[in-house]
């Protein structure tokens, strides 16, 4: 059995070596009561840690720099800059989302870079300069697929070597994965991870 590890404090749990903060801690609540995220960017979703789970198993080399898409909180984020000392930068849409970023990484001693900007405004030349895009529970809509294609298209020709992309499986991701399948090398894999509990879902790595 792994060795018990104390929590610091009450209502902060652990996942792939992250300290994370569940609803009920005081600074989330506090957060809360200024800051109203609306675009389902109110927690830390569960497709985050498969892909912490995922990049367990499939590593970058250390140092790379990371762009997280509809960052939300950016649990998947802070892991990168926490496990592989990456440079990363969170974007998402919604500047509410931020401060509870920015408390997440502060936890876990890292810093993250805020961006705050729609995928579909992201320019090639900007995204090529991150070797690894990584987006979790990003492709919920139908008007999203065909952004989010267009968006990875311009990652990989301009310069990203790999953007991985987590979801429960929902119809709108699949059919991402297929338009990828068409173009690039895509790998689809479904996939689960074990903290803080036992979460199923798919992941999708797309190649340059
Ligand atoms: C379901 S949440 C997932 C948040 C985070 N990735 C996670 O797994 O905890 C979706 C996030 O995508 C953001 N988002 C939605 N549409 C977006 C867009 N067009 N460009 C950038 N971010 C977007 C939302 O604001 C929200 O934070």
């Amino acid at each position: 059995m792994p060795k018990l590890e104390r929590m610091p404090e009450d209502h902060i749990y652990q996942a792939y070596g992250l300290y994370l903060l569940e609803p009920k801690h005081r600074l989330i609540r506090t957060l809360k009561r200024m800051y109203a995220p609306s675009v389902h960017g109110h927690k830390p979703w569960g497709s985050s840690y498969l892909i912490m789970d995922y990049l367990t198993h499939h590593p970058f080399r250390k140092g790379s720099r990371v762009m997280e898409i509809g960052c939300g909180w950016g649990p998947a984020a802070v892991f990168c800059a926490k496990r592989y000392k990456a440079k990363v930068t969170g974007v998402d849409v919604d500047k509410d989302v931020f401060p509870f970023l920015e408390v997440l990484a502060e936890l876990n001693e890292v810093s993250v870079a805020p961006k705050v900007s729609k995928f579909q405004d992201l320019r090639a030349k900007e995204l090529g300069r991150h070797q690894v895009i990584i987006g979790s529970d990003i492709c919920f809509w139908d008007s999203m697929v065909k952004p989010l294609y267009n968006m990875i298209s311009r990652a990989l020709k301009s310069g990203t070597r790999r953007v991985i992309i987590a979801d429960p499986g929902r119809p709108t991701f699949y059919e991402l994965a297929e338009l990828c399948a068409a173009k690039y090398e895509t790998e689809l894999s479904e996939w689960y991870a074990t903290e803080p509990d036992r979460y199923l879902g798919e992941v999708l790595e797309v190649r340059a």
